[in-house]
């Protein structure tokens, strides 16, 4: 099985996502300022085309261009869904997993006293780190987990995370990366150490054939730039029916409290829609342990 030991590509392009959509999509209601300054000079060229409407004439610059849009088209009913559960649910602690560029512990005023834990695989982690090094506010605690080789309770406890407390756990954009093995073996590593109260936010794909069209049209319009797309590193594993998901959480003592498709939150922000079965694949489940 191919691994991921480069930093992650995926991270890059849905933080490009949220750069583009940063005071343009669902103002008032979606807002990432840190988006922007977690990318390179290089990766900001493109999301400044996408903020500026103009769309290039060279065929490699557009696809970059219609791959930033289609990201923050995506991206802003997401992070929207999952910030609205965390905020409904104040936690102690956060723990944002396969945390790739998230901008959450620098931009969310609701973190202020909230002890901040990112987890992600550590070339990616340290990406992170480097981009993150000039942002103002109080940074995260860096975790570095790969989840199909480490052990996620033992890493966090070393890092002062406290089983004993109640956490909220973020874990967005992560699941189609991992097996059903490895998302098995996470839900079980993070209930062990959630105690009552705590919450977990998941965000997953569900089973689709034209999802899986479209990644495939997806690689061969980057193959046409003569470029590798960012899913020939980072391929999908794994696909969830609700069912499937909420059975899982269930049997780790977590309840669900709430799953919604990616349209209808688009929906629900009146957001323009140009690729409505892609957001209707993507779900955001909220569950609760009592
Ligand atoms: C699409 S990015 C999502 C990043 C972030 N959650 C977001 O929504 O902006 C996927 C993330 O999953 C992480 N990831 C993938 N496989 C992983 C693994 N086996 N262990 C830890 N992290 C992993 C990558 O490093 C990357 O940060």
């Amino acid at each position: 099985m191919v691994k991921v030991l480069t930093a992650s590509r995926t991270a890059v392009a849905v933080c490009q996502g949220r750069a583009a959509a940063d005071g343009l999509i669902a103002s008032g209601r979606f807002a990432d300022p840190a988006a922007m300054a977690l990318l390179r000079p290089d990766e900001r060229e493109t999301v400044q085309w996408a903020r500026d409407g103009a769309v290039p004439r060279q065929w490699r610059q557009r696809v970059d261009y219609e791959t930033v849009r289609a990201s923050a088209e995506l991206i802003v009913p997401r992070t929207v869904a999952i910030d609205d559960a965390v905020r409904a649910h104040p936690s102690p602690q956060l723990v944002i997993l396969g945390a790739g560029l998230d901008g959450r512990a620098w931009r969310m005023p609701e973190l202020a006293g909230v002890r901040v834990f990112e987890v992600d695989q550590p070339a990616s982690q340290q990406d992170k780190r480097d981009r993150a090094a000039d942002l103002d506010g109080t940074p995260p605690i860096f975790v570095p987990v790969d989840f199909g080789r480490d052990r996620l309770g033992e890493a966090l406890a070393v890092a002062g995370h406290r089983a004993d407390r109640a956490t909220t756990w973020i874990w967005e954009g992560v699941v189609p990366y991992l097996t059903e093995a490895e998302v098995t073996a996470t839900v079980t590593s993070l209930s062990a150490c959630s105690a009552p109260d705590s919450r977990l936010i998941v965000n997953f794909q569900v089973p689709a054939t034209s999802a899986a069209l479209g990644r495939l049209v997806a690689r061969a319009m980057m193959a046409t730039t003569g470029r590798s797309s960012v899913w020939a590193n980072e391929p999908w594993r794994s696909t969830w029916t609700s069912a499937a998901m909420a059975g899982l959480l269930a049997r780790h003592g977590y309840t669900v409290t709430n799953d919604q498709d990616l349209l209808a939150a688009a929906h629900a922000l009146a957001l323009p829609i140009r690729h409505r079965r892609s957001l209707s694949h993507g779900r955001v489940l909220v569950a609760d342990r009592t």
